[in-house]
């Protein structure tokens, strides 16, 4: 067979190879077999000298020719392949849209702050708005104020936290220091006395402190909310009305309410209202001690005195206040034993709520 032809037969031969290669390695052998150092084509450039003069135009360009033609369809083919291939990789490995999701551990309110909205919201809806007061407060807004004789068991330094002097030199003792951390959200009574106009509708949430060590029923850190309503003709009814639709709101339409006559400084008279156990329904229970009742917040008329001392004369306007602790309030709606199961972090047990 001439040179030519048998190039004609190797360029086909070679083409078909490259056609029917089915991955790009495949290519990489057909293209060293005839391309390579050792390859078949190269081969006849190699021996182009051996061949006979008058052949040797046509011979070389033949061969030029294919191998142009084997480059050519070698990229072509290369691309065709490569483009296959990632289409596979990326089938393979493609995203399962069925798949569920990883769920993400959502975050909650604490307890605390949720029973905190909702008796603002009952309040709020009543028409009263919230105000605040600072934690860290004198001894006049905490205590004096507030009509609390000066020998009153909170104002010792047993119950109540005084403020290091400012001097840093010694822990001030009554009598050196009258700054204090609040013992009770009352004192915002006397703020709001002092700062705002005539009516006042206002409930005041916020942290007090006092020195207990933590048990089942004290904390030394907890949060109270304090309500306040000074008004014309304002009676004992409205103050039993209002706490009676909280007690509905927050513990359910059935639950009852009852007054004791109770003593503080700064209500004349004042109450303690329990509401009916919510596990007995008033039979007696371990849970009420045997009672049928649950204490759940303080409660009064304000004292003509607090009225005074703070501007507003008591011929004209009369008011009531109560405050109660959100802690407490918290374990008996949801039956919880012990306050300090709320601060503990322990998340099987606050995820219940
Ligand atoms: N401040 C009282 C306490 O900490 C609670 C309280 C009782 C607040 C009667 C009041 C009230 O406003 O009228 O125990």
């Amino acid at each position: 067979m001439a040179i030519v032809d048998e190039l004609e037969a190797l360029r086909t031969q070679t083409l078909d190879a490259i056609a029917q290669a089915g991955e790009t390695a495949e290519l990489e052998h057909v293209r060293v077999a005839v391309l390579g150092k050792a390859g078949t084509l190269t081969g006849y450039l190699r021996s182009m000298g051996q061949v006979a003069k008058e052949e040797r135009a046509a011979v070389g360009k033949t061969v030029n020719e294919v191998r142009v033609a084997v480059e050519e369809a070698l990229a072509a083919r290369k691309a065709e392949l490569s483009a296959a291939e990632l289409e596979a990789k990326i089938g393979a490995s493609a995203v399962d849209v069925t798949l569920p999701g990883r769920a993400q551990q959502m975050g909650t309110r604490h307890l605390i702050n949720r029973i905190t909205d909702e008796v603002s919201e009952i309040f709020l809806g009543l028409g009263y708005t919230v105000a605040q007061g600072p934690e860290v407060e004198t001894d006049y807004y905490n205590f004096e104020a507030l009509n609390a004789p000066a020998d009153h068991p909170s104002r010792s330094l047993a119950d109540t936290f005084y403020v290091v002097d400012r001097s840093g030199e010694k822990a001030a003792v009554r009598g050196e220091s009258d700054v204090l951390l609040r013992t009770q959200t009352s004192g915002v009574q006397v703020h709001a006395m002092e700062d705002q106009d005539l009516p006042i509708y206002i409930i005041a949430p916020g942290k007090v402190y006092r020195r207990d060590v933590a048990d089942p029923s004290h904390l030394p850190q907890f949060t109270q909310i304090e309500g306040l309503v000074v008004d014309k003709g304002i009676t004992f009814g409205d103050l039993k009305g209002t706490l009676d639709y909280l007690c509905k709101q927050l513990f359910g339409e059935e639950r009852k309410t009852r007054f004791r006559a109770h003593y503080f400084p700064f209500t004349e008279p004042s109450a303690e209202v329990d509401v009916s156990c919510g596990i007995c329904h008033g039979e007696g229970c371990r849970f009420c001690k045997g009672t049928g009742w649950l204490e759940i917040l303080g409660c009064g008329m304000v004292d003509p005195n607090v009225l005074s001392m703070s501007g507003i004369d008591p011929e004209e306007y009369s008011g009531f206040a109560f405050g109660m602790g959100v802690e407490r309030i918290a374990c008996l709606k949801y039956n919880v034993p012990d306050l300090r199961m709320l601060l503990e972090g322990d998340m099987r047990f606050l995820r219940q709520f």
